[in-house]
């Protein structure tokens, strides 16, 4: 968006538009370089609004000519819009022909060319980048899309809906018409052609309708798209169990493509994918890639009514149908996961990724609410804030009005606006109505500050135990920091699920202060509900000093200081019944001596009773191998970082690095033992079980490794290369390969040329090779180096965003050791490379920038370097929008 200035776009400046589209007759006639678009379409003017002339959005478009009712009529171009004053007062005709260069298109936003095939990607604001029109999400409108195109270079046209015409034409061209039955806003629009394959399944779903599902992608690729399709029909199948929402089409596509800005796109019946979040095989991909597939094919899916049945009224609303739809796609996962254990380690993997990300993102530059305020450029608002903190308000509502309240809410919500444009206002207002006199419709108000608000709530609680009178007082107290433009905050409604234990780990009844025998004397764990910036809660016959588990199963997205000391934490970590609350034991217990470490200065030293208890979560009997793998890994840098008012990235990863070491020479027998004891000789299968034992296999030949590389002892190393050899599926051996890199044991290297040879044909895996190399254990600034000799290695390319991804994110983004170096170099490259990217892709460029989010934490020398650094890339001209924004944000 170069030519044009850029804009502040507020949520309060909402106005519907002055024009409807009712009907558009797409017209394609695909060519690389110059791709000719006639549209068609019916519009009338919106009587709720004041008269204007009509504007419609156009972006990088040459255009040809624009009738109405099959008259040449004037216009106006100014800036990305054409304007039309003379418009009549009935509904009209409007035809428009343009062309655009879908080859030259490398922004991948709109129509562009990948593999010599045509995709499209119009989310957020891409379909005015195809043809001129109200490029917003509250027009919604019914399409008839005619694709003509080179038979043999593109024999497959697909587009939204139901294939209605196919046709041979002169000159070796052919046709195909699609047309979609249900009114859709244009970002929701798709169209493919090339040469593709379909794996396809047809299925009978329990209304009794027979639907065809199929996945297309590049020949030689079909083997690896089984478990996409059995991750679509098990969607499929849970929607309409879980919130009885049937697939209303006969023919759903899903397509994939490798040059791609996202993971997935949910266009009405033709989603569009990251090859990344589509192709699996044992030989390519891991346990953690076959999961997450899983959940971006059912996210997509699901997206097909929440998003796409109803819709977003504007772009602040995104969380009404991203938050909703990650929380249904997490349920999904977690009703696949079958066990409570597995269900568990889902919920725990959820809020890690949380933690990670959505925490930094709410503490620095960038921190917006779920339902944001203002916004230069959408796309830098498809955040973790959005979309996992949306997910967490979501599951806040369920919460606090039970599952079966919250079927009921969103029958109401579909009842209400099905083929609608709706805000975040009617969701909840749906959710209440289902359930009046709840938790949630007596506080709706409070509650919907979960959009308006932006950082992490803090929740105090202190427990105060009265053995004469046998009660036990919880105080809570709730405070939000501020935030850029947010100064101050009111209290939130926030969901606390507690139990109380006793010291021998006994869950005792949680009966409060004023009720009676009856109610509560029996359960042991219930949810309070704090609404107020300080509330007691009194518990009454409680027999001995319990010990609080509190935000059970992560009840609510805050950061909890429950002031709990090592022996109470020990008894969580060894009785608790809730799984979440047993594994945040043992992070908080790793966290703790971490941050001392940290904070003093001091090298960090782990104490017996520390270990001592990861021991016994490793050698528990009954604990769940995925479990322990959890509990036993280090809390992220990041997380972390997060904690801290002023961050030496350094000396986090100092004392993550000293804890690592030690946990792995402390415990070198028993991560022998658990090496041995849990390997996997069932044939390959990406289920719970077998996953949990290779995450545990993996994690302890990683132990395994470093302790020998820093004893020089060569057996490990040794096992580990042949390991990594003979493995037989992609986990197995990125696991051990990824033990020798991160020691950098003397083998990694060899094992790294082998495997580059061994995966050269595959484009997925070639990223893996330069994401672990660019994430690998910093020591001496090998990493750094090396990930700079990479960028100039013959497979490396800025244009394709996965392989940018790779390589660049994996340094800046997850590895702080490397990046942020005392002689600046990691934000030299930094700036380098989002300039560079800039000028490519805005989109992924935007994403590169927002790395620095959280430099005014930094200490000195960082903080002064990376200043520096971002004001080099905001001096540039001729920024994007996208990243223009950002760096200005950062430097607010
Ligand atoms: N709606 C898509 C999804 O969540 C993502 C689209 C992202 N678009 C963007 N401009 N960043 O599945
Ligand atoms: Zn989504």
């Amino acid at each position: 968006m170069r030519e044009g200035t850029a804009t502040l776009i507020r949520r309060a400046d909402y106005v519907a538009p002055i024009f409807w589209i009712r009907t558009v007759d797409l017209c394609f006639d695909l060519d690389p370089a110059k791709t000719l678009v006639a549209s068609k379409m019916r519009l009338e003017r919106n009587a709720a609004v004041p008269h204007g002339p009509l504007r419609l959005h156009g972006e990088e478009l040459n255009l040809l000519r624009v009738l109405i009712d099959g008259e040449s009529v004037s216009f106006r171009q100014e800036g990305h819009e054409l304007i039309i004053d003379n418009v009549p007062d009935a509904d009209f005709t409007l035809e428009i022909r343009n062309t655009c260069a879908p080859e030259k298109n490398t922004a991948l936003s709109g129509l562009y060319t990948s593999g010599g095939s045509f995709f499209t990607q119009c989310e957020a604001e891409g379909f005015r980048r195809i043809t001129y029109f109200l490029d917003r999400p509250d027009v919604m409108a019914v399409y008839t899309v005619t694709l003509r195109a080179d038979k043999a270079r593109y024999p497959v046209l697909l587009s939204n809906g139901n294939l209605v015409e196919t046709a041979t034409l002169d000159n070796g061209r052919h046709l195909a018409k699609w047309h979609d039955p249900f009114p859709k806003p244009s970002y929701l629009f798709a169209l493919v052609a090339g040469d593709l394959v379909a794996r396809e399944q047809r299925i009978r779903t329990r209304g009794g309708k027979d639907h065809l599902l199929q996945v297309y992608v590049r020949q030689g690729d079909l083997e690896k798209t089984e478990h996409a399709m059995n991750s679509l029909i098990a969607s499929v199948v849970w929607d309409e169990a879980r919130f009885k929402l049937p697939l209303d089409l006969e023919r759903f596509m899903v397509v994939g493509v490798s040059d791609f800005n996202m993971g997935a796109m949910e266009n009405k019946g033709l989603n569009i994918f990251n090859t990344s979040a589509l192709l699996a095989s044992p030989a390519t991909a891991t346990d953690a890639d076959f999961h997450r597939i899983e959940s971006i094919v059912a996210h997509e899916y699901f997206h097909n009514w929440t998003g796409n049945r109803v819709t977003c009224r504007d772009w602040f609303q995104l969380s009404l149908k991203e938050g909703l739809t990650v929380f249904r796609d997490q349920e999904f996962s977690q009703d696949m996961a079958a066990t409570p254990s597995a269900r568990a380690v889902c919920r725990i993997e959820d809020v890690r990724a949380l933690r990670a990300r959505q925490f930094p993102e709410d503490a620095g530059a960038m921190a917006h609410s779920v339902r944001p305020d203002e916004y230069v450029e959408i796309n830098n608002f498809y955040t973790a804030t959005v979309y996992e903190k949306g997910s967490e308000v979501v599951r806040m509502y369920q919460t606090l009005v039970g599952r079966d309240g919250f079927a009921k809410g969103m029958a109401l919500y579909f009842e209400r606006h099905d083929g609608q444009a709706v805000t975040c206002d009617d969701f909840a207002q749906a959710i209440a109505d289902a359930n009046p006199g709840s938790a949630l419709s007596t506080r709706l108000d409070a509650f919907k500050r979960w959009y308006s608000q932006a950082g992490t709530p803090r929740l105090r609680a202190r427990g105060a135990y009265d053995a004469a009178a046998q009660t036990f007082t919880l105080t809570l107290k709730q405070t939000t920091p501020a935030t850029p433009g947010q100064d101050r905050k009111l209290p939130q409604v926030i969901p606390v699920a507690l139990g109380l234990l006793a010291r021998d780990g006994q869950a005792l009844p949680l009966m409060l202060q004023g009720e009676d025998g009856a109610a509560g004397a029996t359960e042991t764990e219930r949810v309070l509900v704090l609404d107020q910036a300080e509330q007691s809660f009194v518990f009454v016959n409680v027999p001995s000093e319990p010990v609080p588990s509190l935000l059970r199963g992560f009840s609510a997205p805050v950061v909890l200081d429950d002031g709990l000391g090592d022996a109470e934490l020990l008894v969580l970590l060894t009785h608790d019944s809730d799984a979440f609350n047993r594994w945040e034991a043992s992070q908080r217990l790793a966290l703790n001596r971490i941050l001392g470490a940290v904070r003093t200065g001091q090298p960090l030293v782990l104490d017996a009773a520390y270990l001592e208890a990861m021991r016994a979560v490793l050698r528990h009997p009954e604990l769940d191998p995925a479990f322990k793998a959890l509990a036993l890994q280090l809390p992220d840098e990041a997380y972390i970082a997060e904690q801290l008012d002023v961050v030496d990235p350094q000396a986090v990863h100092a004392a993550v690095e000293a804890a690592q070491t030690q946990l792995a020479s402390a415990l070198q027998a028993d991560w022998a033992w658990a090496y041995d004891t849990h390997q996997v000789t069932a044939g390959y299968s990406p289920d719970p079980v077998q996953s949990g034992k290779r995450a545990l296999v993996n994690l302890s030949l990683a132990m395994l490794v470093l302790n020998a590389t820093r004893s020089g002892d060569g057996v490990w190393p040794g096992r580990a290369y042949q390991r990594f050899k003979d493995a037989t599926n992609m986990t197995d051996r990125m696991g051990a390969l990824s033990a020798l890199v991160n020691a950098q044991a003397e083998l990694a290297d060899s094992a790294l040329a082998r495997f580059h040879a061994q995966f050269k044909g595959e484009a997925l895996v070639i990223d893996k090779w330069f994401a672990l190399q660019g994430r690998a254990a910093e020591r001496d600034g090998k990493t750094f180096a090396r990930v700079k000799q990479l960028m100039k290695h013959p497979d490396f390319t800025l244009k394709n965003p996965n392989r940018a991804r790779s390589l660049i994110f994996s340094l800046a983004m997850f590895n702080p050791a490397a990046f942020h170096r005392a002689d600046a170099a990691g934000y030299v490259f930094w700036a380098d490379q989002v300039l560079a990217l800039d000028a490519i892709n805005p989109q992924v460029a935007g994403r590169l920038a927002r790395v620095m989010d959280r430099w005014t934490a930094l200490a000195e020398p960082y903080r002064s370097a990376a200043r520096e650094a971002i004001a080099r890339v905001a001096a540039k001209p001729d920024l994007s929008n996208d990243v223009r924004e950002i760096v200005q944000r950062a430097l607010a």
